[in-house]
């Protein structure tokens, strides 16, 4: 992820209500993006809950800030695999171990290697697990691309638990026209092909709209290949 800029995005802070405005409809015919809104349903989003918690039992949440300005995301951070996404004022990189409790980050639950293998049909597994959990209004992720890889042929598989998400998807450059639409949980988000590169972000939080989420909110997995496969 590279610069991540909050102030793209419409403003929604101090809307104790925030309005829902978003188009519908799903994205079709871009080219490598999958959007399936069901995928997991009830007991495997349970599964995936339990995955996430023994994930963050390893490897606790971090509240990270963004290279050169130091200013915080709004949204908290850990990872599980071999590489974890990290940010600090130096860099936005991959890290072997948790910045924080310096331990390596804990292996990638089985289920979501499941599910990586079943989605993305790649041949190798993915090396990260980002987790991202957003709570409340302020929580938001800025328009960026993932580009910290050194991998591209790989998609990024998106899952989504509890609250929905205002998700906004462009092009390939940060100036092409973007498009907002609702993710709800349970929804996987295949990135591959053109779209693997595309600009994207969380504009906000339907907050209370899930349910899976102890203490509300919403979690985000992304799944990423890395480095390329030996
Ligand atoms: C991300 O771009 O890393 C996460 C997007 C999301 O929360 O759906
Ligand atoms: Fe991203």
């Amino acid at each position: 992820m590279r610069d991540p800029r909050p102030t793209d995005q419409p403003p929604s802070e101090g809307l104790v209500t925030p309005p829902v405005t978003p188009p519908a409809a799903a994205p079709t015919g871009i080219d490598g993006f999958r959007l399936l809104p069901d995928h997991l349903d009830a007991a495997a989003q349970r599964a995936v809950l339990a995955a996430v918690e023994s994930i963050v039992e390893a490897a606790p949440y971090d509240r990270f800030v963004m290279p050169g300005s130091g200013r915080s995301f709004s949204i908290d951070m850990t990872n599980a695999g071999a590489l974890g996404w990290v940010a600090d004022r130096s860099s936005y990189r991959y890290s072997p171990t948790h910045l924080r409790t310096g331990r390596p980050w804990p292996p990638i639950p089985p289920i979501l290697l499941d599910l990586w293998r079943t989605l993305t049909g790649y041949p190798a597994d993915p090396e990260c697990c980002l987790v991202n959990l957003y709570r409340g209004t302020g929580a938001k992720l800025g328009l960026h691309r993932d580009e910290d890889e050194e991998v591209f042929d790989a998609p990024i598989l998106n899952l989504s638990l509890g609250d929905t998400a205002v998700f906004r998807l462009g092009g390939r450059r940060r100036t092409d026209p973007t498009r907002g639409f609702l993710v709800k949980s349970g929804t996987a988000m295949v990135f591959g092909g053109e779209s693997r590169v595309f600009y994207h972000g969380v504009d906000r939080i339907i907050p209370g709209s899930g349910t899976v989420v102890p203490g509300g909110g919403r979690i985000n997995l992304t799944l990423r290949r890395v480095t390329k496969p030996a």
